[in-house]
């Protein structure tokens, strides 16, 4: 009995090891690319995790403590960038899954090493864009990658969620009380109430992948 235990319980952790490897092979095929990034380290860190995974749940050990705090961090420099409606294990925001004047992404900044998306609090959501590069701002230029901007995902003035972009105007619009920011010229307010611009987010690229490059240049967040 307690083989016939143990064989169902190790076929288990097999079937678990066997699902996740497949799926970091799909996410390589359908990137097209194995080239060095740090946020690569999130598909190799996938494997690690497994194995990770399978040492902890025999060792009885959780680790939901540190990722549930680890979801509610900031952005921090070195996090990839996943779209915030994916499912599963986050894949890093390639520069070409953005197209100059086309439809923004918003996204959730993860930690490469822990695979952990830090999707715990709305206010690290993020609304990438990208422009034509002449077009930018020099004071904020050194903030962006290869004209991709990275703003707050959450308006200034009641918190309202943004994730329209309006090309004719270059403006980033709130529905809400239609606040407007221009994300060419660091999230300045165009019009509407929104008290004080839209916090913006340095981001650079790693191998083609967007990376964050520091804190938000601002506080996230409605204003009070
Ligand atoms: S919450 Fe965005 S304009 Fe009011």
């Amino acid at each position: 009995m307690a083989c016939e235990l143990h064989r169902g319980y190790t076929k288990f952790i097999f079937s678990i090891f066997i699902a996740k490897e497949t799926l970091v092979k799909n996410q390589l095929d359908e990137n097209g690319c194995d080239c060095e990034s740090i946020c690569n380290l999130s598909r190799r860190n996938a494997l690690k995790l497994t194995t990770g995974i399978i040492l902890g749940i025999a060792a009885g050990i959780s680790t939901n403590l540190h990722a549930e705090e680890e979801k509610e961090a900031r952005p921090a420099v070195g996090d990839c960038l996943a779209d915030a409606d994916a499912e599963g294990w986050p894949v890093a925001i390639n520069i070409n899954d953005l197209v100059i004047g086309g439809k923004p992404i918003v996204a959730y900044p993860f930690n490469p090493k822990t695979g952990v998306l830090k999707d715990g609090s709305r206010l690290n959501k993020v609304l990438l864009l990208r422009v034509a590069t002449e077009s930018i701002s020099e004071e904020i230029i050194k903030n962006s990658a290869d004209g991709v901007l990275a703003y707050s995902g959450v308006c200034t003035h009641k918190g309202c969620d943004i994730t329209s972009y309006n090309t004719k105007d270059n403006a980033i619009v709130c529905f809400c009380h239609f606040s407007k920011f221009q994300p060419t010229s660091g999230g300045e307010v165009l019009s509407g109430p929104a008290p004080r611009n839209l916090p913006m987010l340095p981001i650079k690229l790693d191998n083609q992948y967007l990376v964050v490059a520091g804190e938000f240049l601002s506080k996230p967040g409605a204003t009070n």
